[in-house]
């Protein structure tokens, strides 16, 4: 059913009842997120989505991830406030975030470090030191975890659970101590789990294989990923294809 919707003061006639997000994208808005997927759905973890909603009380800041498309909804994208709202979430994402860039299987096509770019592109006003996690830990045959570089988004959860029908993955712990694990003593076997390397919007799980010669940007000769693969998953083909950039 279509109804009317206002979007930075202009009326549109769309679709009811899908994710806002999904129409804001559609009219070329740009809504960046981190733990929506539109294969996954809503999450609400991460509040990059903010949006603000005009009400006869003003406007007001709420993530448009986890709302419907309704009839007479008036949304600004491009306000200071979601401005500040988005800066703010990405220094909360980078506060501890390890500084590997130069390193990672994912820079130059890492949401985080496009974001930064976008809505953030301030220096750190840091002034202690780094929340450290495990790195490079050894998961099982397809792929290692880097426990620094997770935005806790969920993803990768949400996938081996709700699609795979493997519940491998959690987020344990609280606040700034929470992490990305498999349970204990069980490694991430599924078959669907290189999925989540595309499906991850940072650089957390690289791929012990990958099929691209050498990382995205770099200039120096082509290179296999740390930590060497196993001789089992080296002699199967393990290919990796683009990702769905959502
Ligand atoms: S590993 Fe990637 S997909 Fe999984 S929760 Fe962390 S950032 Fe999200
Ligand atoms: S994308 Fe909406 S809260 Fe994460």
């Amino acid at each position: 059913m279509s109804i009317k919707i206002t979007v930075n003061g202009q009326e549109y006639e769309v679709e009811g009842g899908g994710w806002l997000i999904d129409t804001l994208n559609a009219l070329g808005c740009d809504i960046p997120h981190f733990c929506y997927h539109p294969g996954l759905g809503p999450d609400g973890n991460c509040r990059m989505c903010q949006v603000d909603y005009v009400t006869d009380r003003g406007a007001r800041l709420a993530i448009s991830c986890n709302a419907r498309v309704s009839d007479g909804l008036n949304i600004v994208t491009d306000s200071e406030n979601v401005k500040r709202a988005r800066a703010a979430v990405e220094e909360f994402l980078l506060l501890n975030h390890p500084l590997d860039c130069p390193i990672c299987d994912k820079a130059g096509e890492c949401t985080l470090q496009n974001y930064y770019m976008q809505h953030d592109m301030k220096d750190t006003r840091q002034e202690f030191k780094r929340f450290k996690k495990r790195k490079a830990r050894d998961i099982g045959p397809t792929m290692v975890l880097d426990q620094e570089r997770c935005v806790l988004c969920d993803r990768c959860v949400r996938f081996l659970r709700d699609w795979a029908g493997q519940e491998q993955l959690h987020i344990a712990g609280r606040g700034h101590g929470a992490f990305l694990t498999p349970f204990p003593g069980k490694p991430v076997d599924s078959p669907y789990s290189l999925n989540t390397v595309d499906l991850c919007p940072v650089g957390r799980l690289p791929a012990r294989i990958s099929v691209l010669p050498y990382p995205p940007g770099s200039s120096r000769e082509p290179r296999r990923r740390v930590p060497p693969a196993r001789e089992d998953v080296r002699s199967r083909s393990i290919q990796r294809t683009r990702p769905f950039t959502a």
